[in-house]
């Protein structure tokens, strides 16, 4: 197995890969420089040093055999991808990746190609979107007709500490900013790929993808550590990719997101993942993501973070045995966690 970067989800695949028997560490790529030759161990909060070094030397981690690579860095690049996926080793991915369809047709070409050349698969996946699209793929199940699948992240975001990130969903920026719904459409596009893939998993063909998002002000000054919120700027961000069959919405992927305490958002939050399901009859959970008894970390944050790696980690022995070629979840038996 390769590890690829150890960020806030990344460090929480690597713990995962290193706890579990049926998975064998084979290298880590590092982006900064700063953990270049650094034991993985040290990079992710492992007890004992493993004797795997981090590194940017990508011919070194190919030459390592690798069968797989969890591929969790902060913004995708495609010939990373290409010559992973081109030398044999799979992918499981959170990195802005579901369908490929955000790719520019020669970008995704690129990909089928190098899948085919090394015969390997590629599947992206994660908490939001991943887990949720799942749910309510599962629930509709349970449906006589469905008239639209909505999936909702409705939390307060400061306890993601990846201002980057942040930063491209419009938080902290002016109201006026200039192309910002775009811009937030764009960054926040993969969420449309989810859509895409949820009606295809319900073998209905889309007419249109849309987005439309509001921006709501802070209402006071936030410094998050990692970023300020300053009043006046946008500190809640709430909208949805849909997708659309003539003038009904089948499917809605969305956000309803704030960041720090001086915002109102247009909808109360529900402090997890709202999945509905509107049909015959209406189904509805919230997916609450909680610290176990045994937490012992400070603050709240890792559990989310577990939560969006392992969907993709947990999918490695999955996607090994998958068809070469681009998999979603659709194409997958259901992906579990392990005992130990
Ligand atoms: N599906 C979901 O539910 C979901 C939820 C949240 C996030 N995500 C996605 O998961 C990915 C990882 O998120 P994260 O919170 O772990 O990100 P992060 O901690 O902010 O960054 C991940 C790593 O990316 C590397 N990096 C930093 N700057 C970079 C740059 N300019 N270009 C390329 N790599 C850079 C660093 O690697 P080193 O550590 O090696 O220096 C960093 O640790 C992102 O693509 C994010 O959008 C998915």
């Amino acid at each position: 197995m390769l590890q690829w970067t150890t960020g806030n989800i990344g460090s929480r695949s690597l713990h995962a890969i290193l706890a579990r028997a049926d998975l064998e560490l084979a290298g880590v790529y590092a982006h900064g420089a700063d953990k270049v030759g650094r034991d993985a161990a040290e990079l992710c909060g492992w007890p004992e040093p493993t004797g795997v070094l981090a590194t940017d030397d990508v011919e070194a981690l190919l030459a390592t055999g690798a069968d797989a690579c969890c591929y969790n860095p902060l913004w995708p690049d495609l010939d990373h991808l290409c010559r992973l996926l081109a030398a044999g080793v799979d992918v499981v991915t959170t990195a802005a990746w579901i369908t490929g369809g955000k790719q520019s047709p020669d970008d995704r070409a690129r990909i089928e190609e190098a899948c085919r050349v090394g015969r390997s698969t590629i599947y992206g996946s994660g908490a939001h979107p991943g887990i949720t699209n799942l749910v309510g793929l599962v629930l509709s199940g349970a449906c006589e007709r469905v008239d639209e699948i909505r999936i909702t992240e409705s939390v307060d975001c400061s306890t993601y500490e990846s201002g980057a990130t942040m930063s491209h969903m419009g938080f902290g920026r002016d109201l006026g900013t200039p192309g910002l719904e775009e811009f937030v459409r764009t960054e926040s596009e993969v969420f449309a790929e989810s859509a895409a893939m949820m009606a295809d998993a319900l073998d209905v063909t889309l007419d249109r993808l849309t987005f439309d998002v509001t921006f709501t002000p802070a209402h006071g000054d936030s410094d998050l550590g990692f970023m300020t919120i300053p009043a006046g700027t946008i500190a809640g961000v709430f909208g949805y990719h849909r997708g659309w069959v003539g003038d009904r919405n089948v499917v809605s992927v969305g956000f309803n997101w704030t960041m720090g305490q001086h915002v109102t958002p247009p909808k109360p939050l529900a402090h997890g993942h709202v999945v509905q399901v509107f049909g015959r009859p209406n189904m509805r959970t919230v997916l609450h993501c909680l610290p176990p008894h045994d937490w012992d970390e400070e603050g709240w944050m890792g559990p989310g973070m577990i939560y969006t790696a392992m969907p993709a980690t947990n999918a490695v022995p999955y996607v090994v045995a998958a068809p070469p070629g681009i998999v979603t979840l659709k194409d997958l038996p259901v992906v579990t966690g392990r005992t130990r």
